[in-house]
């Protein structure tokens, strides 16, 4: 595992959207400052650890996917987040062993994190970049020295692209690092949703926003058009732009579904 970009330095006053996550979906890695924004989130959706963990069984099926079925053996993470409760590079390497996943994340507790629990793996290595400079990101080396740009690659894209608070910085995003992709590549973006739709979904999609907000962590729940627009010029493999949990469930539903279940929208795109 390698590491590139020194660390910034860490202001455990200010709450962190990785760490955040990460108690949301029941890790370790979290300090004070991040438990109380989680606080505020269930005020409003007392089901947002649930639903955290749902997005990221989605992802679990969709490198599934990726991996076992379709072969691909290199993945370039976007915004990454910590490397545990089932990342990507778990996931590939359970069906590919030798499978490259290489993590992109400019938290410096992530990436000191993920120094400590890679070290032994040979296979997976974190850029420290910032996605939104991708020709930077592009060129770095831990990147390009991982990834074979030649070849079809797993480009991931779970719950980051609706912290770009402008759409067409987060169009331009999208757009640059598909378009940087060997064809027969994959994205696979999870986006949080507004169903814009006078539903309670939309009122929870709504609130959320505006309390991300305040906490600091500008978050933009967008509408079906908006994100459909992510995978312009792609093909989007069935069952197309949905729910997490309508995206090839591992069996008959079980828990109950609730309105945050509907402020999210996921997708697995071919790059042609
Ligand atoms: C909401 S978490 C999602 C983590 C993971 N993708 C998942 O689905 O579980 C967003 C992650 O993106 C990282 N991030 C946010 N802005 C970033 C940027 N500009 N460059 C690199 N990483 C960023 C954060 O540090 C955080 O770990």
């Amino acid at each position: 595992m390698a590491s590139e970009q020194p660390s910034a330095r860490v202001d455990f006053d200010q709450p962190s959207i990785a760490r955040v996550f990460d108690a949301l979906m029941g890790g370790q890695d979290h300090y004070e400052t991040d438990r109380a924004v989680v606080r505020q989130i269930l005020e409003i959706a007392p089901e947002a650890p649930a639903m955290t963990k749902e997005m990221r069984q989605w992802l679990v099926r969709a490198v599934r996917y990726l991996t076992e079925r379709l072969g691909v053996d290199q993945f370039l993470d976007l915004g990454s987040g910590f490397p545990t409760v089932e990342n990507t590079h778990q996931v590939a390497q359970k069906y590919n062993p030798e499978a490259h996943v290489v993590y992109v994340d400019n938290d410096p507790v992530v990436q000191a994190h993920s120094r400590a629990l890679l070290v032994d793996n040979d296979f997976t290595h974190i850029s420290g970049n910032d996605l939104l400079r991708p020709g930077e990101t592009l060129a770095d080396d831990t990147v390009k020295q991982f990834i074979d740009f030649d070849r079809p690659v797993g480009l991931v894209m779970c719950a980051i692209i609706h912290h770009i608070t402008d759409f067409q910085q987060a169009q331009q995003v999208v757009k640059s690092y598909v378009g940087a992709m060997a064809p027969g590549s994959y994205l696979v973006l999870l986006h949080q949703h507004n169903p814009d739709d006078g539903s309670e979904a939309a009122g929870v999609a709504a609130s959320l926003q505006e309390r991300f907000g305040s906490t600091g962590l500008d978050t933009r729940y967008r509408t079906r058009a908006e994100i459909a627009s992510f995978f312009d010029g792609l093909e989007l493999l069935e069952p197309g732009l949905t729910a997490p949990h309508l995206w090839w469930p591992d069996g008959p539903r079980l828990a109950p579904l609730t309105p945050v279940n509907w402020t999210s929208l996921c997708g697995v795109a071919r790059i042609p």
